[in-house]
């Protein structure tokens, strides 16, 4: 059971499924207005607020009271609004902030893409590129300001996901790391900042490496780490004891999946390690967002989720072995191989 239904008869469970976008919504606006940053200075009004926000007093008021339900304000004793835990990550400056993320995954090109998804059924192809006319990553590319957005996004959402490698596998052993589509370079950082010695490798497309030399720099680790400009389709960067692919693989449908590994593998020597960083599907029909992630991949990019089973065929494919599946301390797994 999910999103609240546990308990409800079938039809006001059907209700709470059916509505789910209207929670949504509301957290996109919250983000939108910048409320949390405002509340992040301590208890307000909600006139004072409207007028920080430049919204209209009683309907913001109205809308406080729906996020009070939601959990993401509260209201004290005076009836000032304060931040509760819930809303704090959508504090611009919050650590690891998930107001890109809120904007970004709920802004209009994602959304008509969702709305496209009957069609996605029917082909098995990205909803987005018959919507938009191009593939995501092209969209962003022609339209930087919301590619800039979508980077920031997938570094505040990459939070979860950030610290797994040093808490689950061994760097002590690894001289260079590669992070393979690094994106702003999240994971790389918490990985090199966490092993003494450890060089880092950030490749990506050369429209991303602006920030992630910013975040690097941030971070206090760019004195060792590398960034280079990659198609990693061709090739990827050599030289690397272990090479990451953090929530990459599950971008691409199993022929570009497969085309990234296989450039990988000719990259590695023998004996490299290689990391997939993934939510892996659980058999089963249990609740596991996962599944919903693999409804968003499709809309993305015509690409999926995958299982266990399916993360070995792809990696023996491409000519990889010693196939192991690390569970984390987040929802995540590491899908280790070993280039022979
Ligand atoms: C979903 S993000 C994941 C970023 C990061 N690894 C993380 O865990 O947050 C996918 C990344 O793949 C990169 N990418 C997409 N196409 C690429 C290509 N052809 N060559 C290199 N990088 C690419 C994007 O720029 C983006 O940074």
């Amino acid at each position: 059971m999910v999103l609240g239904t546990k308990g409800l008869p079938p039809r006001a469970a059907l209700m709470q499924l059916i509505t789910a976008s209207w929670v949504t919504h509301a957290v996109r606006a919250m983000a939108e207005i910048g409320l949390a940053d405002l509340l992040a200075a301590g208890p307000s009004t909600a006139g004072e607020l409207a007028e920080a926000t430049g919204t209209d007093a009683p309907t913001l008021a109205r809308f406080l009271r729906a996020l009070a339900g939601l959990g993401l304000v509260a209201h004290d004793a005076e009836g000032r609004v304060t931040l509760t835990p819930l809303g704090e990550p959508l504090r611009a400056d919050a650590p690891g902030s998930l107001r890109p993320y809120a904007l970004a995954i709920t802004g209009a090109p994602v959304e008509r893409a969702w709305h496209a998804l009957p069609g996605a059924l029917r082909t098995g192809g990205a909803a987005f590129a018959g919507v938009h006319g191009l593939g995501l990553w092209d969209f962003y590319a022609a339209h930087p300001e919301e590619g800039a957005l979508f980077d920031a996004a997938m570094t505040g959402s990459a939070d979860a996901r950030s610290g797994i490698l040093p808490a689950t596998v061994d760097l002590a052993a690894v001289g260079t790391l590669v992070d393979v589509g690094g994106g702003q370079g999240r994971m790389l950082a918490a990985a090199v900042a966490a092993t003494p010695g450890l060089r880092g490798v950030l490749a990506d497309r050369p429209e991303v490496l602006p920030g992630a030399e910013a975040f690097l720099t941030a971070a206090g680790v760019r004195d060792r780490c590398d960034l280079v400009a990659v198609d990693f389709f061709s090739a990827v960067p050599t030289g690397g004891d272990a090479y990451v692919l953090a929530h990459i693989v599950h971008d691409w449908p199993d022929a570009e999946a497969l085309a990234i590994l296989r450039a990988c593998h000719r990259a590695m020597a023998p004996g490299a390690r290689l990391w997939i960083v993934e939510l892996v599907i659980q058999p089963g029909d249990a609740y596991d967002r996962a599944k919903l992630l693999d409804l968003l991949m499709l809309v993305l990019f015509g690409a999926q989720e995958r299982t266990e089973a399916e993360y070995r065929a792809l990696l023996e494919e491409a000519g990889f072995d010693r196939i192991a599946v690390h569970p984390t301390d987040s929802p995540y797994s590491i899908v280790e191989a070993v280039r022979p």
